[in-house]
């Protein structure tokens, strides 16, 4: 058996230009072709690069997109030095034999200026970083809503890392009846724990030492959950303790919540999310872990 490839990495800037070479692409493998999203706002790191080779083990043709989202920063963030470093990222998916790149510009995107229509996840979107940056989640849902429509995907994929978002998503995908699968990738880490994120460039060295309290404090709630504490008030106690010895911490969030609905919880006896969110100077970070049930079925 043949393997059937696209003969070269093609990129788009248009979304007519996009929809028509998914739809080429889609013929090129006939009717059980499996088209696979990876939205990204570039910067691309080893954690993007994790979800573009699941994309490429599960999926016939491989699409990415890179769109720096304005609607998604508010005012004040870090919009502007987002780092865009088009042609080291252009180069990262040749060699990553990506078959469909979609670069559109703001104007593409957004030609009135401002999304004209949102689509809202309310609840869950105000939850966690949605609490912290109000209107965020909604301009995630709309972007990653408008790509779902331009590429017409059968499966996206998204890192683990940003928990809150893949609650957010979920709950669009489900109650918008997408027709497509969501995968949730591991979060990639450095061999010291810090998770990967494009943001880890605007650190400082000493920044980057302090900024290992996030791992650090979810690694101390894992050690007392394996210990068979399952109190999620003494757990988060734990892990502001950890990270207040960081001096140059501003801790936003420290929860224990439940990964649908990202509402707390009082015990982790069903599994559960541990989300922190800090700013390290003017940085700001976020990692998670999972607390499974325990591996043998019993009850904590
Ligand atoms: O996770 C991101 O990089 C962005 O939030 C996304 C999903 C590409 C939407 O702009």
């Amino acid at each position: 058996m043949t393997m059937q490839t696209l003969a070269t990495t093609q990129t788009l800037s248009t979304i007519a230009a996009m929809r028509d070479a998914c739809a080429e692409a889609r013929g090129a493998f006939g009717a059980r072709c499996r088209l696979g999203l990876v939205p990204t706002m570039g910067a691309l790191h080893e954690g993007h690069l994790s979800l573009i080779r699941a994309a490429k083990r599960e999926c016939d043709v491989v699409a990415v997109s890179i769109f720096v989202n304005p609607t998604q920063f508010a005012p004040g963030e870090d919009f502007e030095r987002y780092p865009r470093p088009i042609e080291n990222d252009s180069a990262v998916l040749e060699a990553e034999e990506v078959d469909l790149v979609f670069a559109p510009s703001a104007e593409e995107m957004y030609p009135h200026g401002v999304a004209q229509a949102l689509v809202d996840v309310p609840d869950i979107g105000v939850r966690l970083d949605g609490q912290f940056r109000p209107g965020h989640f909604r301009a995630v849902a709309t972007v990653v809503a408008k790509l779902f429509h331009i590429v017409g995907p059968d499966l996206a994929f998204f890192g683990q890392k940003d928990a809150a978002q893949v609650a957010v998503l979920r709950a669009m995908v489900r109650e918008l009846d997408f027709p497509l699968q969501l995968r949730v990738c591991p979060t990639v880490r450095e061999s010291d724990g810090l998770a990967l994120s494009s943001r880890n460039r605007y650190l400082t060295a000493e920044q980057r030492s302090d900024a290992l309290a996030l791992w650090r404090s979810l690694s101390a709630v894992r050690i007392l959950a394996d210990a068979r504490t399952a109190d999620a008030a003494a757990l988060r106690q734990a892990m502001l303790r950890v990270l207040q010895s960081s001096p140059n911490m501003h801790v936003e969030y420290a929860d224990i919540v439940d990964p649908d609905t990202l509402l707390p919880l009082d015990n982790i006896r069903e599994g559960a999310l541990v989300a922190v969110a800090a700013h390290v100077g003017t940085t700001r970070l976020i990692d998670n872990i999972f607390l499974p049930p325990s591996i043998d079925g019993s009850r904590r």
